[in-house]
């Protein structure tokens, strides 16, 4: 596994009037920003090219990851080495190729545009709102990033594989919900996928969260695939063919995930990222202290 598509075209809506500027994307988790965690991710898991399905208007994360030549020359200048390996290292992750979804019609449609640079490999899906930090904090097991967990399971079975987490009923109608049997504890062979369905309607209570391995041939059906869930061309009725053809893996992965998708799944990111912070831990400590 090579490459990882990531959508990141949407207007952030809920992080007006901030997004009016700055790609959601680009909003920090401490000192880099939401987007460097998933390309971390993606990159510890083995992967070394990164789509980002862009839109107009969100050019900072493309210069993100290339070279300042200029800042470069001002830290090396002032001595500020590590600062510098730092800066330099962001622009070695990974090869950041860019393509723009020119309308927005929804997920299926954004990964139907990286269907030319995929060609006919098998790839991944990473949807940066869902931030999975995969360290285990010594209690007992690995640490191991969300993206891995699944790239492992492809390994064994083909076909599709999505991270699951279970979700109280009530929150099925803003998810992905999968349904099937447990073949292991954190392993289901999937059968039936809905995408935001109403908590009456719902087959199971477990979300997809923003993690796919597919294979190329999920774009002849996004191709052809009619706009549903409100109104968009979903990637979750597109798995959906290969759930009914037993062709679907779900993982409930392991690790702490939040939803940035939203100002205080943020918040709760930027708490957690900055009390596990190698420098700044004991001063975020002190912080979230005086609000006790
Ligand atoms: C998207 C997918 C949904 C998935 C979710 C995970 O929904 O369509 O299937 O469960 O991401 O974050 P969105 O959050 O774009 O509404």
């Amino acid at each position: 596994m090579r490459t990882a598509v990531l959508p990141v075209a949407g207007w952030g809506t809920r992080f007006l009037p901030v997004t009016k500027a700055v790609p959601k994307e680009m909003l920090p988790i401490v000192d880099r920003p939401c987007l460097a965690y998933v390309v971390a991710e993606a990159v510890a898991s083995g992967v070394d090219q990164i789509v980002l399905v862009t839109a107009r208007g969100k050019t900072a994360m493309e210069d993100y990851f290339d070279r300042s030549p200029a800042l470069e020359q001002v830290l090396e200048a002032g001595g500020k080495r590590e600062l510098l390996a730092e800066v330099q290292a962001v622009a070695r992750h990974a090869t950041v190729i860019s393509v723009r979804q020119q309308e927005q019609r929804g997920l299926g449609h954004a990964v139907l545009m990286a269907a030319p640079v995929i060609g006919d490999n098998d790839f991944a899906v990473m949807l940066p709102d869902d931030i999975v930090d995969g360290r285990d904090f010594g209690q007992g097991g690995v640490d191991d990033p969300a993206l891995a967990q699944i790239l492992r399971v492809h390994a064994q079975t083909g076909g599709v594989v999505v991270t699951l987490k279970e979700v109280p009923r009530a929150d099925t109608r803003r998810y992905g919900i999968c349904a099937g049997s447990f073949v292991q504890p954190n392993r289901m062979n999937i059968d039936r996928m809905v995408e935001k369905p109403k908590p009456e309607e719902a087959p199971s209570n477990f979300s997809i969260v923003g993690r796919y391995v597919l294979p190329a041939s999920i774009f002849d059906l996004l191709r052809a695939q009619a706009p549903g869930a409100i109104g968009e061309i979903q990637l979750t009725d597109a798995l959906a063919v290969y759930a009914a053809r037993g062709q679907a893996t779900g993982v409930v992965f392991t690790g702490t995930h939040f939803d940035t998708g939203n100002p205080v799944g943020l918040l709760d990111a930027n708490l957690h990222f900055a009390l596990h912070h190698p420098t700044l831990g004991a001063a975020a400590q002190a912080v979230v202290a005086k609000y006790r």
